[in-house]
């Protein structure tokens, strides 16, 4: 009779320690048995693989769903340019926390604490009210039917296109949360005075690698921060350019609470247009953050040595970019029965 260890000879050693220590229950397995298990373990990743996003979800449920949010998208970034970059930061900051489920849009009420006054969002998340212009404009076209987390997703891209960079199809077919996390907010996404070993512990925890933080930090390519997030770095630290310190220290007070709110570009060439400029600033001793610096302080790192390579080539950070939202996107998602389709972005159903 065949034994389940022998068909698993190549496995590491704990799939082996798994049978050995399952020993009596397998030995009573006959080799008619064996079809029948194997026929169940398919069933079972096939209904893991069903529950998956893909980029056809609302093929036949919603086809407006991408002309809708684009057209919205477009008005609010013709409007200000900025808010493309806030667009952006909504789907990385609600992923992060509780997975891609657009946890990050709910208001507090007196039985549920948001996320909002979290501090990595509070008095500085932007967009909620251009996601709710989306949320009307696709329930007129689709009620009740798409969530708010892939639109979310979808107005990432798009805003990401609509300021020259890379386009990638969006998968789909996540459904809203009934909870947010104040605590994890807090917890899991890492502030500015991050070092590259936090950073890469908390990207690692969400199962993104130091690839993927540092395609995804050019991100900073665009959108603006406040005093209060880079105060230190152009005070206090060493890896900075002289006379780009000066030039942010000019708007932004060394006395901590004065001028905390005032703004700086994240990239000092072009703010908004979504290019690879962001890493030619590390390179120069440029970065706005902390935690921007630090992913090209280790030299012989591989971030360093991807920030080098982003800094030469606009089309491999496009690719590692996509790569990365795409792996972002796909933290965590409530899929089939799981959640629900929120009626308004703000609030459980
Ligand atoms: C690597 C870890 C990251 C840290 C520590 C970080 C930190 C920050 C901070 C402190 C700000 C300025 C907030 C303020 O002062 O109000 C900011 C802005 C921004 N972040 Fe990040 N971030 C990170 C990763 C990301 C990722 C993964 C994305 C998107 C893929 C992103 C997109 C943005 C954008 C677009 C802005 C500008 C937003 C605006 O102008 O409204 N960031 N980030």
């Amino acid at each position: 009779m065949h034994t389940l260890s022998s068909l698993f000879h190549n496995c590491p050693s704990y799939t082996v320690y798994a049978m050995a220590s399952s020993s009596n229950y397998f030995s009573s397995f006959s080799r008619a048995s064996l079809p029948l298990f194997f026929f169940f373990f398919l069933l079972l990743l096939h209904s893991d693989a069903s529950a998956k996003l893909s980029t056809d979800f609302y093929a036949q449920s919603c086809p407006q769903v991408f002309d809708t949010v684009k057209s919205v998208v477009k008005s609010a970034i013709n409007q200000e340019k900025r808010i493309g970059a806030s667009l952006l930061r909504l789907l990385f900051h609600d992923c992060f926390v509780l997975g891609c489920d657009a946890s990050v849009l709910l208001d507090d009420t007196p039985t549920l604490l948001g996320e909002k006054t979290a501090k990595p969002n509070n008095n500085s998340l932007r967009g909620f009210e251009v996601v709710d212009r989306i949320k009307t404009a696709v329930e007129k076209v689709c009620p009740g039917v798409v969530s708010c987390a892939d639109i979310l997703a979808i107005t990432a891209r798009d805003s990401v296109v609509f300021l020259n960079g890379p386009s990638w199809e969006v998968k789909l077919g996540r459904r809203d949360s009934r909870k947010a996390s104040f605590n994890k907010a807090n917890t899991d996404i890492p502030p500015p005075t991050s070092s590259l070993a936090n950073l890469t512990a908390a990207y690692a925890k969400k199962g993104l690698s130091v690839g993927d933080l540092v395609a995804l930090s050019g991100a900073h390519t665009i959108g603006k921060a406040r005093c209060i997030s880079f105060r230190d770095h152009i005070y206090n630290d060493t890896d900075i350019n002289g006379s780009f310190a000066k030039l942010r220290q000019a708007n932004c007070p060394c006395t901590s609470g004065s001028g905390d709110n005032n703004l700086a570009p994240l990239d000092l060439q072009t703010p908004t247009v979504f290019d690879n400029d962001y890493f030619n600033n590390l390179i120069s001793f440029k970065g706005l953050l902390h935690s921007d610096q630090e992913l090209y302080n280790t030299s012989g790192s591989s971030s360093a040595a991807l920030v080098k390579s982003y800094s030469r080539s606009t089309a491999a950070f496009f690719d590692g970019f996509v790569a990365a939202m795409i792996k972002m996107s796909d933290i965590r998602p409530l899929t089939g029965k799981r959640g629900e389709i929120r009626k308004n972005c703000r609030k459980v159903n």
